[in-house]
């Protein structure tokens, strides 16, 4: 029998891995990766990496003898050209080719690049791999001012790691509000005066015209004017899917690679799991693509389930974290679109959680350094468990009691 390849060695690659020998495959097993890491953690790169309170080793899942002890055979700088789903076998940079039984796809995300004039200068900085993260790491050593583009997650670790740093730093933000992808207006009005209060330069409905050299270094212009100098700018504007090996094999692909609950592609022998996926939600009951480690991780144990013969569908609530300064955000489910919302805690304190409803029922929560509201809030969405706004809100309302009573 021809091996069971993954392809794509991040944290859904190697959970594929991890999880098809726990389900007792026990046949031929290859993971095929284009950086020249074993799988390493991505959330630290723009976070304590950066600061270099955490080495490169320590981010890595396993050390090579965990590979080995599994049986493993991980290739790492290894580019995959196509699939050639008719003869079941892979092409590879080098022209060789691979033949598979079956096959899973964790190939993840890219950078969205800058496209403004001035976007293929020197000094300009993007986190997302391993070696991404080294070269910033590196130049912040000599720089004192950052102008991160983006106000996201990647912006705002960034601008938050610069100022521990002691840089000046400065976002500009396309929206007219910080995070408006992930989190409601009430969240990223808190986060834009944590960060104003940390000495970040935030700036919203910001559009980025051009960068240019200066003597000083560089110069981003935005469309109201303002000039904004800075030694180096780091780019945190979103990621893309790399879905296009899935593409161009023909499998089918809607701004991510389509699978259903079971992580099957349009392809019976090919699954795909973690960003790279378009995939149907059992808990959301609705497609969706999620850029987050809890989708890496759950998706990637359906995908070796469904290659081992065992389906069970994917139904998780989804959960995502962001760590900024001393203040955890921790998100439980989607809260976005919602038309009721109930702040819990006190925000001045910066301990509070936002629960959001939609036609009265709970559909997501922000918390704020508040780890056990939000673990009591992942358990009551896993449950279904009804929650009203007068509950949420109220102070002295035991969630804990409530998600354990089911
Ligand atoms: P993002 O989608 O979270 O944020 C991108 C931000 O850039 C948005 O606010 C957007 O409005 C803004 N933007 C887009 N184009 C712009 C432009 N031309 N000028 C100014 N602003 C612009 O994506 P981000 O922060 O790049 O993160 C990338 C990936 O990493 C995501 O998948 C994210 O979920 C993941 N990540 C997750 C973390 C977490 O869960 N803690 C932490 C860091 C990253």
């Amino acid at each position: 029998m021809n091996p069971y390849v993954v392809i794509g060695a991040g944290q859904a690659g190697m959970q594929v891995c991890d999880s098809l020998r726990k389900s007792g495959y026990d046949g031929e097993l290859i993971l095929l990766g284009e950086e020249d890491s074993l799988p390493y953690q991505r959330p630290p790169l723009s976070k304590k990496f950066l600061t270099g309170d955490l080495d490169r080793d320590r981010l890595l899942f396993r050390p090579a003898a965990y590979f080995d002890k599994i049986a493993v055979d991980v290739r790492l700088r290894t580019q995959v050209e196509s699939i050639d789903r008719a003869a079941r076998q892979i092409v590879l940079g080098d022209g060789s080719t691979l033949a598979y039984t079956k096959l899973a796809l964790t190939t993840g995300t890219r950078v969205r690049p800058l496209n403004c004039p001035g976007h293929e200068l020197d000094n300009i900085y993007y986190v997302r791999t391993l070696t991404d993260s080294e070269m910033l790491l590196q130049r912040l050593a000599s720089t004192e001012r950052v102008a991160v583009i983006g106000g996201g997650f990647i912006g705002l670790e960034v601008a938050a790691v610069a100022r521990e740093l002691e840089k000046q730093a400065t976002v500009i933000e396309a929206q007219e509000r910080l995070m408006a992808r992930a989190v409601s207006p009430v969240v990223s009005d808190f986060y834009a005066k944590l960060h104003r209060s940390r000495g970040v330069d935030v700036r919203c409905s910001s559009a980025v015209e051009s960068i240019v050299e200066s003597k000083q270094g560089l110069l981003v212009n935005l469309a109201d004017g303002a000039r904004i100098e800075s030694d180096i700018v780091v780019a945190g504007i979103g990621v893309l899917p790399n879905s296009e090996l899935a593409e161009n094999c023909g499998l089918a692909c809607n701004s991510g690679i389509v699978v259903d609950e079971y992580a099957q592609t349009s392809d019976p022998h090919i699954v795909a799991a973690g960003d790279c996926t378009m995939h149907f939600n059992g808990f959301l009951q609705r497609e969706i693509r999620l850029e987050s480690v809890q989708n890496a991780v759950d998706q990637a144990k359906v995908a070796a389930a469904t290659l081992c013969g065992q389906p069970q569908a994917y139904r998780q609530v989804p959960w995502f974290w962001s760590d900024q300064y001393d203040v955890k955000l921790q998100m439980a489910g989607i809260g976005m679109p919602f038309d009721q919302y109930a702040v819990r805690g006190d925000l001045a304190s910066q301990a509070f959680s936002v629960f959001y409803f939609r036609d009265n029922t709970f559909v997501g929560a922000d918390s704020i350094n508040r780890p056990a509201e939000h673990m009591a809030c992942r358990k009551l969405l896993t449950q279904g468990t009804t929650l009203s706004v007068a509950q949420a809100q109220d102070i002295d309302f035991d969630l804990k009691q409530l998600a354990k009573a089911g």
